[in-house]
Formats: C-alpha cells, structure tokens, sequence
C-alpha cells in the first residue's frame, strides 16, 4: 500500500496548531506525530499549514432553476473545489414539484456519478410537501442523506409554516436537521410588486426589495416553529444584523440554532449595486449583499462564535445567463460563484486580519461542517482513521484573485483583484495527489460520501 510521509507540518484543528508529522497510507490517514519514521514517499512541509480538506456545505451545481441551468455542474465546479482546497462539497439535491425525493436523490446522483474531482454528499431540498414524501425521509436517511433545506420562499419551492412544522416533527424522529433559508415571501413580492408598478426594474431594486426585516421575520417564524417543535435546526446564509438578533434572541429562550453565512456577505457591500447591468447583475443573489455594519456583526458573530460554519452558496451563473433580467431585476437568475475563492479569502481576511483564529478558520470551513452534517471524524479533521484529505497552505504567498485563472464555467468572480495571502499549494483527496501548484493533476476522483446522523 503506497504510503506518504508529510513531514515537518503545522497541522491545523479546531483547537489550534500542532507541529507533527503525518502519515498516510492508501487512503487514510495512519498516524500524527512527532518524529515519525517510515519506509514512504516523504514529503518535507516545512513552513506550510496542514489543513484538514475543506468542506463546502452550500453548494448548487447543475441546478435547474429560473429557467437555465447552473453555470457549474458537477466537472467544472468540483474542480473549482479542489482548486480552493475544498475535498468535500455537500450539494443541495433539489425536489422540483410532482417528483419524489428518491427521483431527485437518483437525479443528483446521475449528475454527480464519474464528474466529480472531489468528494461529494447530498443535502435534500424538500420542495412538495406530502404524504408519500413523508414516508421517504427514512429512506433518505439510510441512503446518507441526514440534511435537509427548507425554503420560506421561492414559489417553485417554498413551504408554508405548517409544512415546516410536519418537516421538523418527521426530522425530529429521525435525528435528521434541517437548514432553511429565511426572507418572508410575502413582503418580497408586495415589493417588488410595488417597484415593477414604478418601473423601477434595474437591478438596484434587487436588494431593496429584499431588505433585511424580510430576513428577521422569517428567521424568527424559523425558529419559533422549531421551537415549538423542540428539535435544532440550521439558518443558512445568514447576511444580517436583524438576523443576526432573532438569532440571539431565540438562544437565550433556549433554542438549539446552527448558523452558516457566507464569504459574500463577510466581504462585500451593497455598493455593488449600481446602475452598470452587467456589474450589478453579477451580485444579485438572496439574501442580497448588505450594508458595511451587517459585515461587521457577522465578523463579529464570528470571532464570537456565534455563528458555526462558512460555506459559499455557490450557484453560478455566466453574464449572458444574467442578461434574462436585463430590463426587469425579477428575471435575473439568482447566486454567485465562490467556492474556489472561501478558504483564501477567510485566511486573508479573516485570520490575517485577526477577525478570527487558524483554529477557527479550520472549524468554521472543515471541522464544523463534518460535525454538522455527519461527516466527522472521517473528513473534517488530520487524525488517525480519518481519510486522508489533506490541504498543503503556503502562509507566506501573495495573488490576486482573477477569473482568468480559475476553473469555475461561470467565467467572473465577485472578487476580481483581490488581493489575498497564503496560496493552496498542494490537495490530496483521500491520499491521492489531485491538485498541486495551480495544476489539477487528478479529475473525477471525488466519491459519494454516505453521511451519518448530525453530531449536534
Ligand atoms: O441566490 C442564491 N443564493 N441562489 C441559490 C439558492 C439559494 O437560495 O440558496
Ligand atoms: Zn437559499
Ligand atoms: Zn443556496
């Protein structure tokens, strides 16, 4: 069995930073030490960070949806990933109305099958709640799938507050959670109702037709009716301080609630709404991007660990895709790209800034999401047992952020010329050399990742 001996390594984990050896063996990870000696490949680290593989938890690959079909499927956004140094996406398998669960779990494995460089699972988003589909959620849970998204809007897919009750009660049963993306539909429509009846339809009317009390409503209907259930749940995406405060105030009653935000939402502003289509167009996603004090309270959140993971929300779409909404901000289809760019970012902005710890950065965008979504020990963490998923960080080297040199299909990135430090060097997917200085060396290596109950 082949074997790789990293030498020299600072390993990174939650609780800090531990200069070890680490050994591999075919596709685990066998030992973590001092001084290790072995008959293997050896590989000196000295000076680099050891990163447990990095997990993206929100991402929307091949996704149909505003009528086109995400920029990204399975090929060009799991090579992103491992671009980023991400080994393990979790992907938002979606139920579109009149199908079963199991249609859309066996669609998003037709998509995912022999495309992906990197590991992936599935979370299932319940769009058409009902009594057969209830029946399926054990089924889901024995087929790995122990996550679950509820929407509070979209037509296509929202449930009402009735519907999220039943969902809960069933995942209670289960142990399975779910995660919910909160903004009241009704006050969207009405305004936008209401700025369309002005003509008022360039995309500066995207974030004020989705201000942040839409957010706060439906996070506190959110988790008022978890509560009422008494089971923990997710808020996904958070972007707002008002959000951020229905939060707090359902933790001090008592409720169990996993927050994730999103590097959008941690680095930009809503400046990047202008009257330029095309550079607007680019930044119209829900949540919207807010206001420089929401930043600072989600930065905040963060350092106070408030809030427990960082993934991206990726669902890219190109310029063209946008131009549908060229003369009405309603028809632009909505997301960004970003998971090559989180770890990056979060290390330049975040731990270099000191915003946040390494430790952090590593809970928050490995450890975390494994915990979370059942994945732990086997991903999230550099220990014996674990699968060898290894990042190779160089803390000392300096870029810029540029498409050009990226692998997403989506062909922009919000965060062109950016100026970022530290550089994902080297990735090993499950002991398997896949990327190595800005070159992906193995494709199509990623496996289906079966997960276990939430470690909550
Ligand atoms: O604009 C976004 N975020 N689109 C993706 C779907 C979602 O709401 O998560
Ligand atoms: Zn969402
Ligand atoms: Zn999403």
């Amino acid at each position: 069995m082949k074997k790789i001996l990293f030498k020299r390594g600072a390993v990174v984990s939650s609780r800090g930073i531990k200069h070890a050896d680490v050994l591999v063996a075919g596709d685990r990870i066998i030992a973590v030490g001092r001084h290790i000696k072995e008959d293997a490949e050896i590989i000196d680290v000295t000076g680099k960070l050891l990163f447990p593989g990095f997990i993206d938890a929100h991402t929307h690959f091949d996704l149909e949806v505003s009528d086109t079909v995400t920029a990204d499927r399975f090929d060009t956004g799991t090579k992103s990933a491992i671009a980023g140094g991400v080994t393990t996406v979790v992907d938002f398998a979606t139920q579109n109305k009149g199908e079963t669960l199991s249609d859309a779990l066996n669609n998003w494995h037709i998509k995912a099958f022999a495309n992906s460089s990197c590991d992936y699972a599935f979370h299932m988003a319940i769009s058409d709640w009902r009594e057969d589909v209830k029946e399926e959620l054990s089924a889901m849970h024995e087929q790995g799938v122990t996550s679950f998204k509820l929407y509070m809007t979209y037509p296509a897919m929202m449930l009402n507050d009735k519907e999220i009750f039943d969902v809960l009660t069933e995942l209670k049963r289960l142990g399975c959670i779910a995660g919910c993306h909160c903004e009241n539909a009704g006050i969207i429509d009405g305004l936008r109702e209401r700025y369309a009846a002005g003509g008022m339809l360039s995309p500066l009317y995207h974030p004020q037709s989705r201000p942040s009390p839409c957010e706060a409503e439906a996070v506190d209907r959110f988790l008022r009716i978890a509560e009422a259930v008494d089971c923990p749940v997710i808020v996904v995406h958070l972007s707002s301080q008002e959000g951020l405060e229905e939060i707090r105030r359902a933790r001090k009653r008592g409720a169990k609630v996993f927050v994730e935000t999103c590097p959008q939402y941690l680095l930009l502003e809503d400046s990047v709404y202008d009257n330029d289509f095309d550079e607007s167009a680019k930044y119209v996603c829900s949540p919207p991007i807010r206001k420089h004090s929401d930043r600072k309270a989600l930065w905040r959140a963060l350092k106070d660990g408030e809030i427990q993971t960082v993934s991206t929300d990726h669902c890219s779409f190109t310029k063209e895709q946008k131009r549908a909404g060229e003369y009405d901000f309603r028809l632009i289809p909505n997301g960004m790209p970003g998971v090559e760019t989180r770890p990056i970012l979060l290390y330049t902005y975040g731990v270099k800034k000191k915003r946040i710890s390494l430790a952090q950065m590593c809970a928050l965008l490995s450890e975390n999401p494994a915990k979370l979504y059942g994945m732990y020990p086997k991903k999230g963490v550099i220990k014996a047992g674990a699968d060898a998923d290894i990042v190779v960080f160089d803390p000392h080297a300096h870029s810029v952020i540029s498409a050009a040199t990226q692998h997403s299909a989506c062909g922009y990135t919000p965060y062109e010329g950016v100026k970022v430090c530290g550089e994902i060097e080297n990735v090993y997917l499950r002991g398997e050399l896949v990327y190595r200085d800005g070159v992906i060396v193995k494709e199509r290596f990623g496996r289906y990742v079966s997960r276990g109950k939430p470690e909550l």
